[in-house]
């Protein structure tokens, strides 16, 4: 099963991704942790990477893509994977449609997590990041057994960089310029479905697996 998550940043793509990951037996792919990853280690990469995301702004199709690819072709993606903030961009989707089409295969499902704007800076100022396993927190919904501390596994929480308000509203301003385009271009092949983000995670989750079986 080939699951792709969309939604704005904070709607909880990663959230949700990382539970349907767990019960469904799929790998989770998110562009922004490898990135992240990458910074982490100071790799060119992630230098490279970092001087768009601090300031709210996507990193090039060209690099990304590249990136993308490599992680499907490995072994562990065979049998399908949830792809978390890829695509993010029309040309995006374009190419993993055509890499798709030449195995004869094809996206399931679109899964969108509707959160509206309002809801956002809120939700970001308050999320806790670990930056060496990629779990997420909220100082007031979803909090950390031990404060500070990763529950998976106990690495320091950090508010990332690209979490600041400012940061925030430059992001929403790309995600509506460039991102959800691809609520439409999902919506015409069949595969899109949306769940109301608003509700508690595990609100969610539920309406998520009660799509996809
Ligand atoms: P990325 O890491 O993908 O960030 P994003 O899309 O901005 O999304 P977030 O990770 O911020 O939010 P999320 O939807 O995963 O929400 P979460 O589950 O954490 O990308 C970062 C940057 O990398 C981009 O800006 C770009 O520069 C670059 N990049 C990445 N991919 C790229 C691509 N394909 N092309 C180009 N550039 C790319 O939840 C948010 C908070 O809310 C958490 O605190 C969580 O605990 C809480 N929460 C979650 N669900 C609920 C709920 N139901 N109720 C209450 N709180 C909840
Ligand atoms: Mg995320």
């Amino acid at each position: 099963m080939k699951i792709i998550m969309l939604g704005a940043p904070g709607a909880g793509k990663g959230t949700q991704a990382k539970m349907i990951a767990e019960k469904y037996g799929l790998p989770h792919i998110s562009t922004g942790d490898i990135f992240r990853a990458n910074i982490k280690n100071g790799t060119e990469l992630g230098k490279e990477a970092k001087e768009y995301m601090d300031k709210g702004l996507l990193v090039p199709d060209e690099l990304t893509v590249r990136l993308l690819l490599d992680r499907v072709a490995q072994d562990d993606c065979k049998n399908g994977y949830v792809l978390d903030g890829f695509p993010r961009t029309i040309p995006q989707a374009e190419v993993l449609d055509q890499e798709l089409s030449k195995m004869g295969e094809k996206v399931d499902y679109a899964i969108n997590v509707d959160v509206p704007d309002e809801n956002i800076v809120n939700r970001m100022s308050g999320r806790r990041a670990c930056l060496n396993c990629g779990a997420t927190y909220h100082i007031v919904s979803i909090p950390p057994k031990k404060e500070g501390i990763c529950d998976v596994c106990g690495s320091e929480l950090v508010l990332r960089d690209d979490d600041r308000p400012e940061t925030v509203q430059n992001r929403l301003k790309v995600y509506h310029e460039q991102t959800q385009p691809l609520i439409d271009f999902y919506e015409k092949k069949g595969v899109l479905r949306s769940v109301d983000g608003t509700l508690p995670m595990e609100e969610v989750f539920a309406a998520i697996t009660r799509i996809l079986g």
